[in-house]
């Protein structure tokens, strides 16, 4: 009898266990990779149409670009214009006449994932409605209409705390029913890092925005802070590694590969250093009328192996003489990919050795060129490469 009656609280102990455990978000499992796509602003800013969205989107998977593994399709700012008498978010009828659900049922056939982009504050820093508000009923809107990625600015949230606001439109999107990649572009004001994954973030941006440029602090036109270039956002980067992890990146901002500011070999180390930091690979140029050189570049399959590699290790600097650095990323199969970084205005030798990447110096390894496709043979303890001013040299160095 005493044995029966154990047996029906141990029963009765577990089934309760079972009803209360905590159900994982729909979300859950977003993002093993840094996401990779498309996103309209660095390129087109405010001129963004239903039109410009299916030309990218069949670009898209017309230059290799979708084989390469880019999936996103994202419309930043100004799609929206207005709320109704509801407080329905209204799309530029002009610009979208067929609406977002057909636009986002296009993207969706050619096997893409399409995004979309809101605010935590009251406007857009374009001034379009922003979400303040509205989070759930924009969620579920969202969701009807197919959407998969949303990217979650920061202007006009005057007193708002950062933490509570995206954390408020990630319970949302998940009341949505529909996974939805959230990417907090907060610009690393109040440190996303140390709370993004926990609301929920599956990215976060850790600096102001990116300017087409090598080197550079250009300044808003009000006089705040700064659009910055390649190196400098580079610099921002050093000391967040340990943040980023298979559902949640760190994010310096979108690719300005191909859009006429920078040389094709800085283009060139922009595209190896995001890949090394694991950062998101969202292409900002126009997909439908880049150079074949270009479209080499960004569908690079090797450097982007090293960006999208299983193990989600954001690569970090290893080394820094002057204008000479050495960055290294761990690989789940326990190789190194490894950028020799010269930010000089002239060629230079870099050195690496390999206690700076983590193994003892009698082991040989190989090491392979990742731009030059090439096998450049076996060495221990060290290599070296002559880098071209503002260029990169990746190998991965395989024991
Ligand atoms: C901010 C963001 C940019 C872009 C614009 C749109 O500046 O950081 O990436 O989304 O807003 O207005």
């Amino acid at each position: 009898m005493r044995q029966r009656i154990w047996i029906f609280a141990v029963l009765a102990v577990s089934l309760t266990a079972t009803v209360f455990a905590e159900k994982p978000p729909v979300s859950a499992g977003l993002a093993l990779t840094p996401p990779m796509g498309f996103n309209t602003w660095n390129k087109f800013g405010c001129d963004v149409s239903d039109e410009l969205v299916r030309g990218m989107a069949d670009a898209m998977v017309k230059s290799g670009m979708k084989d390469a593994g880019y999936q996103y399709i994202v419309i930043d700012d100004c799609w929206q214009v207005a709320r109704d008498a509801n407080g329905n978010i209204i799309a530029d009828p002009q610009r979208f006449p067929s609406g977002i659900k057909a636009l986002a049922d296009y993207v969706h056939s050619l096997g893409l994932k399409f995004g979309i982009y809101s605010d935590a504050g009251s406007k857009t820093c374009a001034g379009r409605p922003g979400g303040r508000g509205h989070e759930f009923q924009d969620a579920l809107q969202y969701a009807a209409w197919g959407v998969d990625y949303l990217k979650y600015d920061w202007c006009n949230t005057t007193t708002q705390d950062a933490q509570a606001s995206y954390g408020l439109i990630r319970d949302a999107l998940d009341a949505s029913g529909r996974p939805i990649v959230l990417s907090i572009c907060e610009w690393g004001k109040a440190k996303p890092w140390l709370w993004g994954k926990d609301v929920g973030g599956n990215l976060w941006r850790t600096t102001d925005d990116i300017n087409d440029t090598w080197e550079s602090h250009e300044k808003w036109p009000d006089g705040s802070c700064c659009r910055r270039g390649v190196v400098d956002i580079l610099d921002l980067q050093v000391g967040l590694e340990s943040f980023a992890g298979p559902g949640h990146w760190n994010d310096p901002d979108m690719l300005e590969v191909g859009n006429g500011g920078m040389s094709t070999i800085e283009y060139r180390s922009h595209f190896s250093l995001w890949a090394i930091l694991a950062a998101p690979l969202m292409a900002g140029n126009d997909l439908r009328s880049m150079t074949p050189e270009i479209r080499d570049l960004l569908i690079n399959k090797e450097v982007i192996g090293v960006n999208q590699d299983a193990l989600g290790r954001e690569g970090r600097r290893v080394w820094k003489d002057g204008d000479r650095e050495v960055w290294s990323k761990e690989q789940q199969d326990g190789s190194r990919a490894v950028a020799l970084l010269n930010r000089g205005g002239s060629e230079q030798q870099i050195p690496l050795k390999w206690e700076q990447i983590g193994y003892p110096a009698h082991v040989p390894a190989t090491v392979r060129d990742l731009w030059a496709h090439k096998e450049l043979g076996k060495f221990t303890g060290d290599f070296s490469a002559m880098v071209p001013p503002h260029g990169v040299v990746m190998v991965i160095v395989r024991p």
